[in-house]
């Protein structure tokens, strides 16, 4: 039928977890390809959290293919540890797979961030530390580890030692390849039955039209090349990354949604122009309970950033955008959406050149009339009180993209569909 990009079109956590599990009912796989358990993907099931790090968000659907491609980076005690958690709640994880080309994180890698973070001082990036960029490094280099590494002690001795020795040139680590290798050469016997080519299953997949979803994790202004640069995360978290970190074609994509929240948030340091700082971001960060679902942080709250939505709609080619949230800004008497930015004595409609400028943004924002909470009773957008109708429509206008769904609460089944071609991706 299609393949479908889902991407997160802010800083992260815009609830791309919920909506891909909801479009998941119509699908046949569903693929991570970039990232690693840096993601924390949140789906509400029945009452029942359920938080993704590694697997896709598609595995509470029975029978999807669930597929971590070659972009992602594996931490595989954190893989493991997520598949046996699932199966202690009686999700069976049997329709996975893992691509042997997926970088490996080693425990020296956490160690190295870790140490790298505390050097950087007051200029920490404010990482995961889950040990992601440090394993993209090695990649890069090409002297990563790679998930069928795991399957041969030779390989993975003389792999492991050629990495170990560069990192340790340049810091205390304390870690032997002896202390490594055997256990990382049984967390390849237990994940052996997962790794195979998986960029030939998804050509499979495409081959007999079916539906496969491309699992974004992070957000555009992450983006080790696009985002807020050195405040991001190591990978391509935009679109373009689902072709990387697959190995599919761009010419195999028949769709590129991006997903926002109704405000916006971010975790971690960076420039971040719209933040609220005061009670209503309070507000919000508790209402929206704005803590991180990897590290358990507070995120950081703004109003909506509409320069923010241009740029994610540019750099992914969004076709359409999925809102979350907007039950969060309810009973707030007055909304602000920042439909461009004050920069050194101009108004700019796109971000400056230089990602450390962006700090110097003052965003300019035009005032809306809030709604109230109960707002959402209505189940149809007609029904809607008019403040929600224009704040849509705003969001539309400055992105220059139609918004398709919008989800209310995290609630599997609140999901609207706003258009009726959009209606058919869920049912
Ligand atoms: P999901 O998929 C929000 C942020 C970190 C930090 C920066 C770099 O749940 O949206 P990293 O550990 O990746 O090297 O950290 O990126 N970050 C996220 N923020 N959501 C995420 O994932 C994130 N993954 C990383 O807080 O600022
Ligand atoms: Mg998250």
């Amino acid at each position: 039928m299609s393949s479908i990009i889902v991407v997160g079109a802010q800083w992260g956590d815009e609830g791309k977890g919920r909506i891909i599990d909801a479009l998941a009912k119509k699908a046949d796989a569903v693929v991570r390809f970039q990232g690693g358990s840096n993601a924390g993907h949140t789906v509400v099931v029945n009452g029942e959290k359920f938080v993704f790090h590694l697997i896709p968000s598609g595995v509470l659907r029975r029978g999807k293919k669930c597929i971590i491609g070659n972009g992602v980076v594996v931490d595989p005690r954190e893989l493991l540890s997520e598949i046996e958690s699932l199966n202690l709640r009686g999700i069976k994880v049997d329709s996975l797979y893992l691509s042997s080309n997926a970088h490996v994180i080693m425990p020296y890698h956490r160690k190295i961030e870790e140490i790298e973070e505390e050097q950087r001082g007051k200029n920490r990036i404010g990482t995961t530390r889950k040990g992601v960029g440090p394993a993209y490094v090695d990649k890069a280099a090409r002297r990563g580890i790679r998930a069928v590494d795991l399957l041969d002690k030779e390989i993975l001795n003389s792999k492991l030692r050629m990495s170990l020795q560069f990192w340790k040139n340049s810091f205390e680590l304390g870690f032997s390849v002896e202390d490594i290798l055997e256990e990382y050469l049984e967390y390849g016997r237990r994940l052996e039955k997962f790794i195979v080519d998986t960029s030939l299953i998804i050509h499979e997949l495409v081959k007999e039209d079916r539906t496969i979803l491309f699992e974004g994790a992070q957000g555009s202004l992450l983006d080790v090349d696009h985002g807020t640069y050195p405040f991001v995360t190591s990978s391509n978290a935009t679109a373009g990354g689902a072709c990387t970190g697959t190995g599919v074609g761009p010419t195999q994509i028949d769709q590129v949604l991006g997903v926002a929240k109704a405000y916006i948030t971010r975790v971690g340091e960076g420039p971040f122009p719209t933040e609220i700082h005061n009670e209503v971001g309070e507000l919000i960060q508790k209402r929206g309970q704005e803590y991180g679902a990897t590290t358990g942080r507070a995120r950081r709250c703004g109003w909506f950033d509409g320069v923010g939505l241009r740029y994610a709609v540019r750099v992914n080619g969004l076709d359409g955008l999925i809102l979350t949230k907007l039950d969060i800004l309810g009973g707030l008497s007055r909304i602000k959406i920042c439909t461009a930015y004050r920069y050194r004595g101009k108004v700019i409609q796109d971000f400056p050149l230089e990602a450390s400028h962006w700090q110097e943004c003052e965003p300019v924002y035009e005032e809306m009339e809030g709604w109230d909470d109960d707002a959402f009773e209505a189940k149809r957008i007609e029904d809607f009180p008019r403040p929600i109708q224009k704040y849509l429509n705003r969001i539309e206008e400055i992105g220059g993209v139609p918004i398709l769904f919008l989800s209310v609460s995290a609630e599997r089944d609140n999901l609207l569909a706003l258009r009726q071609d959009s209606a058919t991706l869920l049912a």
